[in-house]
């Protein structure tokens, strides 16, 4: 019997160098950790080609490594609309980034697969990672996207039953 699909998730910032290649490998690791890497399947993008083909920000590199995570071998690209075919679940890391998204989406279906990653932290105080590229503060975007992410994944388990 074929193997079945991957259950496909894909977080989006605004230029994929910070917030959201850190969610990929944060993601990533707890996937790898609860032995469902053949089950769910996990990428990244931003909604602007600024940075396309180039590593994460170093800020964030270094915040992930410090926490075990290897995000070096990451590479930025855009999302497009193509995208939302291929993915079940995209993440926006604010409010911006969910803006751009719902924009990109042809239909109420595909909108509908956008949500914004902080919702699945029920103590989160905003909805919003907020955009460190010009401030400080990566070791609190990486906890932030860390809480998140424990919560996405109890989540995503409650779907697939597994
Ligand atoms: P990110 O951060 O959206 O978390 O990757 C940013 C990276 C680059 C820029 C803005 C935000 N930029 O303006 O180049």
């Amino acid at each position: 019997m074929a193997e079945a699909e991957p259950y496909r998730i894909c977080f989006v910032c605004l230029g994929n160098i910070c917030r959201s290649p850190t969610a990929e490998g944060v993601m990533t690791h707890l996937v790898e950790q609860a032995g469902l890497a053949d089950q769910i399947a996990v990428d990244s993008a931003g909604t602007a080609g600024y940075h396309s083909g180039g590593p994460p920000d170093s800020r964030s590199a270094a915040e992930a490594l410090r926490h075990g995570i290897d995000i070096g071998h990451q590479r930025s690209r855009q999302f497009n609309a193509g995208d939302f075919v291929f993915f079940d679940l995209v993440l926006a890391m604010d409010q911006s980034n969910m803006t751009d998204l719902v924009d990109l989406a042809h239909n109420r279906e595909t909108a509908d697969k956008v949500r914004r990653l902080r919702e699945f932290d029920p103590t989160a105080d905003s909805l919003d990672v907020p955009d460190p590229y010009y401030e400080d503060g990566f070791d609190g975007v990486f906890a932030m996207i860390e809480r998140a992410c424990e919560g996405l994944l109890e989540h995503v388990r409650h779907q697939l039953g597994v």
